[in-house]
């Protein structure tokens, strides 16, 4: 069409008159601190992509009828930049988050865009704001673009009208005292995703649902929400992260598997940046290693766990990377999963290793994408 796409030429900077100093890197809380700028790019149903523009950090003005207060009409993404000793700043993969951008937009009926423009874009965000991107081990930027419907109208239907956002925020690592493993309640009672549905999308949408149940979670003394699906009991995700399991086989081979892309898995950067260094066979990993995308039952881990065949299991994701799993409640009793004295296990160590190494560009990849 001739509708306007997504252009950085048409970039208007506004600089922020009053900037704040970013606070020390050790009082973080994950999400809670956001840099002196923002992006905005306004889109409309008959111009197309409006004037990209980079401004101070503040709040939206928007009409009470707009579509995403009352349908939910939000996606977003989650992708970390690192600063580096010599000043370089690198991105970590971001072309698979415009990829997913874009698949997250269409199912929901919001503008699909140039995602390399996008990212363009972005990085001129980040460059003005990268004073602000801590440097400390296992510190970055987290950068959060996000697309809502902004129609000023209360009927259901593709808005006429949206707003794209990107916002920064730098953060620490996820659990500043080292890798501590996290409890699981195998949640019976919910369903994040359904076949048909939308839990392959990073949409707002799915994330609001999953709050109550994995508050009920907390009060039963887990800490987070193993999604199960179907009477089989399907492992599918670990609260907000893909989830991988490590079998040992009875001829001593070891297998990472996780669940496929079946419409009901978030397809995460992480998840394939984990499948994709067990493939290579980075160093450290067992000599006979598989890698299975397959579905997995309760019945299996719990059966491998009491056999001793259970070798490990984690959660993966942007946020906190590789989260290690010590047990799960699962109808009434505890699972136990083994974990190493730091937490992690034969699988995951040797994987989170390297996947951190090529994230800070200590490790050469072209994974890392320098601004
Ligand atoms: C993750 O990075 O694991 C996420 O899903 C982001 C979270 C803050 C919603």
């Amino acid at each position: 069409s001739g509708l306007a796409d997504i252009d950085p030429s048409r970039v208007e900077v506004v600089r922020n008159a009053s900037p704040a100093v970013p606070p020390p890197s050790s009082g973080l809380k994950f999400g809670h601190t956001f840099t002196d700028h923002m992006l905005t790019i306004p889109w409309n149903v008959v111009s197309g992509w409006g004037v990209p523009k980079i401004q101070p950090y503040g709040p939206l003005a928007l009409d009470p009828s707009c579509t995403v207060l009352h349908y939910a009409q939000t996606i977003f993404e989650g992708m970390k930049a690192y600063r580096h000793d010599n000043g370089k700043v690198t991105l970590f993969r971001p072309d698979m988050n415009m990829k997913r951008m874009n698949t997250s937009a269409a199912r929901i009926a919001l503008p699909t865009f140039d995602g390399e423009a996008l990212l363009e874009i972005i990085k001129q965000l980040i460059r003005i704001d990268k004073d602000w991107i801590p440097k400390e081990p296992g510190h970055s930027l987290y950068v959060r673009p996000t697309l809502i419907g902004t129609q000023k109208a209360v009927g259901v239907g593709p808005p006429s009208d949206a707003l794209l956002f990107v916002i920064l925020s730098p953060v620490g690592p996820y659990y500043p005292k080292g890798f501590k493993p996290v409890s699981l309640y195998g949640t019976t009672e919910y369903v994040r995703a359904t076949p048909g549905g939308t839990g392959a999308f990073k949409l707002g949408v799915n994330y609001a649902p999953g709050i109550l149940p994995q508050k009920q979670a907390a009060e039963l003394g887990y800490a987070q929400n193993l999604w199960l699906h179907g009477p089989e009991h399907y492992l599918t995700e670990v609260g907000t992260m893909n989830m991988f399991v490590v079998f040992k086989k009875e001829d001593g081979t070891f297998e990472l598997v996780t669940p496929p892309l079946d419409g009901m898995i978030l397809p995460g950067v992480t998840r394939d940046s984990v499948l994709s260094l067990a493939r290579q066979h980075v160093p450290g990993l067992p000599e006979k290693l598989v890698v299975s995308e397959r579905p997995v039952t309760m019945a299996e881990v719990k059966e491998a766990s009491e056999k001793g065949r259970l070798v490990e299991m984690f959660g993966a994701g942007t946020a906190a990377v590789i989260s290690p799993v010590d047990r799960i409640g699962y109808l009434g009793e505890d699972v136990h999963v083994p974990t190493g004295p730091d937490g992690m296990g034969p699988v995951s160590r040797p994987i989170w290793k390297e996947l951190v190494g090529r994230q800070t560009g200590e490790i050469e990849s072209d994974w890392s994408v320098e601004i």
